[in-house]
């Protein structure tokens, strides 16, 4: 290693050996999930765009299980070696990244190496690997499918693989063979893969690496220390083949058959659709056996018979909660994959959700031989991996789909997507979630003619706007498996709802209890008389309007409860304290501690991922029953109850929408599970008009929200058309905005201006904030059309608000003049994300005490960002300041304090502490920043790109570059620059190196505590 390096490198050591011991120690709490599974690029340059920041807000519960990059000390070995022989630019990117995200100083050593080098590093090794791999079986289409198996490592049905292996061989099963299917076993026997086959790593792991010669030729004249150590470690492992029993074998020969059948079938567009919807009747098999359907509903049937999804037209379909509607979106969907074979993307609103989706479709991947892939939080590839066999159905967030979306039409690929299902279409009309949901439509409307489109919602009011804008035919159906009985409890009156009546309630009962004075002073909506109804039978779920309402409502109950709930499934409670305790790293939340010996606990945001997953797992068993929830449940995981009660008619401060009520008490009585429900709404007595109005209204419009979102919607919509060259003329992206929801209601939600005049504005707007130009042709005719610039592409590509745009290109640029390296402060406050700036509020002691505990040099990072010491100070004594200051500025610095902590700490609960913060939200913190940087880091791409045509192409040659001679090749890179440039690379380098060695020392040291020596 070149020794100026180590001028460079401060505090590398200490810090990196601190940093590898905290991951292994705590590695959910501390590292970030983009940072760690940042999807490689797939092969020649960058991904098309990059994930989005933040998925949502109920983002806020955030990703489970995103820390799971390729960080093993073989791939670090792997890369050092051979990083000279490889010709990715990933390294170079790296490099750049370091310019201005010096990933070594960033969030967390490891997360920074998927920052980047370590993204070329997966690619390389697999890439290797894949190639042995696919030798053995066929030949590899290099060009289009080189690095096919590194997915096929990734993607959850795969992942699944193996735990279910075991379940499925156990002969468990029922078997499909029928004596018809058995005289076809011979001749189809070969048309399908066996189930091994769905999972090319199962066969293949542990097989001796047969290299193909170039490969094998490489790592031959490399006899190295990685060489030593795979096998050291290999040795000790013993390979396990997989048995394909006789039976599997037929069923797939089964299976083969019908899905042939099917396909003539849905190909011919025959009346007869085969045995099960046009698909094998293994699959009604496995709704029987995984989700224990024994039959559809009528108008399941009916909805699937349908003569326009026949026809393949767009369908919106609209039922109450509970009606089943996934089921019918889940034949469609497995009709798309195994019949048509086409791919699919199925976009929901939540990471939670995509997560649970996931989880419960991956088995159905397994079992028919196609690929579950996630797109939510940091997980997702763009472009997704080209499949020749497998078809893929992704699973995405709404942000994540549509970055999917634009990665395919990039690659121009996006016929290859025969379906996309969205469930919950009323989103469209949700925000800047509603403004993304709808662009991501409109480009698949307006770039596949071929691409069917189906939504699904229980509260729809406007249909007709939302079939002109999907070209779709409807259908609709009042049917509830189980009856919801809605009522409201009005002192200790109990009113059925009933819309007949002419103020809508009748009544129904007096609400029995016996209360004491102090009872009635600490409940006196009777919460603990409705939920002592239910409890502990059956489950029950309080929506409270705030968090901390959750929190008072679970202690306040438990409180009164008879000490007889304790001995409800006791000692399952309290391992689920032990759990908890597990999670927290020795800390469980006082409230819950309390709470949950009764059965009962609360769930926010405020908890973490581990935490909640738990308590949301002991609520479906039983062991807990009853939730004080917030809004967001009911929007996210499945979790039915008997009885729902909403404490209050609000959300926060703001009085319930219709829709909000509607997926709120559409929680109680799910089918399979309850044989009844019912739901009761707490009502002040002032409150009580407007809960008559609440009832008896429609539900709300849905309206686009491509206007009212200007910088995430019409502008980015606009700015995304050019970058993709999906509309380059002002009359092409006229024409795609006419396939918009914005264009089919634009007499409602404007009057002003046309829709065209607006179009123009914005690209006006466009091209003065820098972001497009104007190319006039040369030829005859003149031809304006619209170009990105590098800072429009840079925004496009990172995902990155335009509100915030020319301020981070600011920031960045004045990062880049004075970084301070000494600490990883100012990085990590360029990592901090904007979003999170404007609902924080800091704590002024908190801040200054903070702050004081800085080096010099980190303090001289708030100076440099623009908060003076004397600021903090001043606010810390309650003085008045004169100067205006920047919040979003002051905010971000306070924000990056607590990553700094964490950075340090590792303990979120006791970071939590320090900066009053509740625990989830500092992980929601460190997940956004997460997502942030990795979407900077593609804003920064342009330039790594230019080091890489320079001829830059790994990190060894920026570190051995000479700043002069990068001056003079690079356009716009100043003295200052460079030098930056070339000693980031040196440090990383050197950091990478030593960060190996050490645990390459570790890995070899003789443990001494090994059994049977002294
Ligand atoms: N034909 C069926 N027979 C028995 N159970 C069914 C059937 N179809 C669906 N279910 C079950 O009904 C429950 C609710 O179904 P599902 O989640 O699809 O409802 P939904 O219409 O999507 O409701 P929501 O609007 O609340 O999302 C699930 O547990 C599902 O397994
Ligand atoms: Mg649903």
């Amino acid at each position: 290693m070149a020794e100026p390096g180590l001028a460079v490198r401060r505090k590398s050591r200490p810090s990196s050996v601190r940093k590898r011991s905290r991951a292994s120690a705590q590695p959910s709490a501390v590292c970030s999930p983009v940072a760690r599974k940042r999807p490689s690029s797939g092969g020649e340059g960058p991904p098309t765009e990059t994930p989005c920041s933040n998925d949502s807000e109920e983002d806020m519960f955030g990703d489970y299980d995103s820390f799971c990059g390729n960080d093993s000390l073989l791939a670090q070995v792997d890369d050092m070696e051979h990083k000279y022989l490889q010709d990715k630019n990933m390294d170079i990117k790296a490099a750049e990244h370091i310019i201005l995200w010096n990933p070594q100083s960033g969030i967390h050593q490891k997360k920074q190496d998927h920052f980047s080098t370590s993204e070329s590093m997966v690619v390389l090794k697999t890439d290797k690997d894949d190639a042995f791999q696919m030798n053995e079986n066929e030949p590899v289409d290099s060009n289009q499918e080189s690095t096919e198996s590194i997915l096929d490592d990734l993607p959850s049905s795969q992942l699944l693989y193996f735990e279910k292996m075991d379940e499925l061989s156990s002969g468990s099963r029922i078997s499909l063979v029928s004596e018809r299917r058995n005289k076809c076993v011979n001749s189809s026997s070969d048309k399908i893969r066996s189930p091994s086959s769905f999972c090319p790593d199962a066969e293949h792991r542990n097989k001796p690496a047969d290299f193909s010669s170039d490969s094998k030729c490489d790592l031959l004249k490399t006899e190295s220390l990685k060489d030593h150590l795979k096998s050291a470690m290999t040795g000790n492992a013993k390979a396990q083949t997989l048995q394909v029993s006789k039976t599997k074998q037929l069923k797939e020969a089964v299976l083969s058959e019908e899905i042939c059948v099917a396909k003539k079938t849905i190909e011919s567009s025959s009346v007869d659709i085969g045995p099960f919807y046009g698909l094998p009747s293994k699959v009604k098999e496995l709704f029987r056996q995984f989700r224990g359907i024994e039959t559809l509903y009528e108008w399941q049937h009916d909805c699937l018979m349908l003569e326009s999804l026949q026809q393949r037209k767009n369908l919106i379909y609209s039922l109450p909660t509970s009606g089943g509607k996934t089921l019918v979106a889940e034949i469609i969907i497995l009709q798309e994959l195994l019949c048509r074979q086409k791919d699919v993307l199925m976009i929901l609103p939540y990471v939670a959700i995509v997560q649970e989706k996931v989880r419960g479709l991956s088995s159905f991947g397994i079992e028919l031989g196609f690929l579950v892939e996630e797109y939510a939080g940091s997980k997702g590839r763009f472009p997704p991996i080209k499949r020749r066999k497998k078809k893929s159905l992704y699973i995405a967030t709404i942000e994540k789909g549509h970055a999917l979306v634009n990665s395919l039409i990039e690659t121009e690929r996006i016929d290859d997507l025969g379906l996309v299902v969205v469930d919950e279409l009323h989103m469209l009309g949700e925000g800047s979630r509603g403004a993304t949901l709808e662009i991501t439509l409109a480009k698949i409307l307006y770039t596949s003619k071929n691409t069917q489109i189906i939504g699904m919602s229980a509260t729809l009011n406007n249909v007709g706007d939302l079939q002109k804008f999907l070209q779709a035919e409807y259908y609709t159906n009042n049917f509830r498996p189980v009856e919801l009985k809605e009522y409201v409890k009005i002192r200790d009156t109990i009113y059925a709802v009933d819309s007949k009546t002419e103020n809508g309630f009748t009544f129904s009962r007096l609400l029995n209890f016996k209360y004491s004075s102090n009872l009635e002073k600490a409940d006196p909506d009777h919460i603990i008389a409705l939920v002592t109804e239910v409890i502990p039978k059956y489950s029950c779920l309080i929506f409270c309007p705030t968090k901390k309402n959750c929190e008072n409502v679970a202690s306040m109950v438990c409180k009164y409860l008879k000490k007889d709930f304790r001995a409800h499934r006791e000692k399952e409670k309290q391992d689920l304290i032990k759990n908890l305790k597990n999670i927290g790293n020795g800390s469980v939340c006082p409230v819950l501690k309390q709470t949950i010996p009764f059965g009962i606990a609360y769930h926010h945001s405020g908890l973490t991922n581990d935490e909640r997953r738990s308590i949301e797992e002991a609520y479906s068993t039983g062991v807990l029953c009853l939730l004080a929830c917030t809004a967001t449940l009911a929007a996210g995981v499945n979790l039915p109850a008997r009885r729902v009660i909403l404490r209050a008619p609000y959300v926060a401060s703001d009085f319930l929408k219709k829709n909000q009520y509607k997926q709120m008490i559409g929680r109680a009585g799910r089918a399979g599970i309850d044989s009844a429900g019912e739901s009761i709404l707490i009502v002040q007595e002032k409150d009580k008009h407007l809960v008559q109005d609440l009832v008896n209204s429609p539900l709300e419009n849905c309206y686009s929200n491509l206007l009212l979102e200007l910088t995430k919607g019409m502008q980015s919509c606009l700015l995304s058309l050019v970058g993709l060259k999906i509309a380059v003329t002002h009359e092409e992206v006229n024409s795609f905005m006419c396939s918009t929801l914005l264009s089919v209601q634009q007499h409602l939600l404007f009057k002003e201006k046309s829709l065209s005049e607006i179009i123009k504005d914005g690209l006006e707007n466009l091209i003065e904030k820098g972001l497009l130009k104007r190319r006039i042709s040369e030829d005859h005719n003149s031809k304006c059309t619209l170009t990105i610039t590098p800072l429009g592409k840079a925004t496009y590509k990172g995902s990155i608000d335009l509100a915030y745009c020319n301020l981070l290109y600011r920031e960045l640029k004045k990062g880049l003049e004075g970084l301070i390296l000494e600490s990883n402060l100012h990085l990590l406050y360029l990592a901090t994300p904007y979003d999170m700036t404007s609902n924080c509020s800091p704590d002024w002691m908190i801040y200054l005490r903070q702050f004081n505990q800085l080096s010099a040099a980190e303090q001289k990072v708030a100076d440099i960002v623009g908060v003076p010491e004397s600021f903090i100070t001043k606010k810390a004594s309650g003085q008045a300041i004169r100067k205006n200051m920047d919040s979003a500025v002051v905010n971000r610095l306070y924000l990056s304090f607590v990553l700094y902590t964490l950075l340090k700490e590792t303990n979120i609960w006791s970071v939590s502490e320090k900066f009053n913060m509740s625990r989830g939200y500092v992980q929601n913190l460190l997940n956004s920043a997460a997502s942030f940087a990795s979407c900077v880091l593609h804003f920064c791409e342009a330039r790594a790109k230019q080091l890489y045509n320079a001829g830059y192409k790994t990190l060894a040659h920026l570190a051995n570059a000479n700043p002069e001679t990068l001056v003079k090749m690079i356009e716009h890179l100043s003295r200052r620059q460079a030098k930056q440039i070339v000693s980031s690379a040196k440090m990383l380098l050197s950091e990478k190196a030593e960060a190996l060695q050490e645990e390459v020392e570790e890995l070899l040291k003789v443990p001494t505590d090994i059994p049977g020596t002294y």
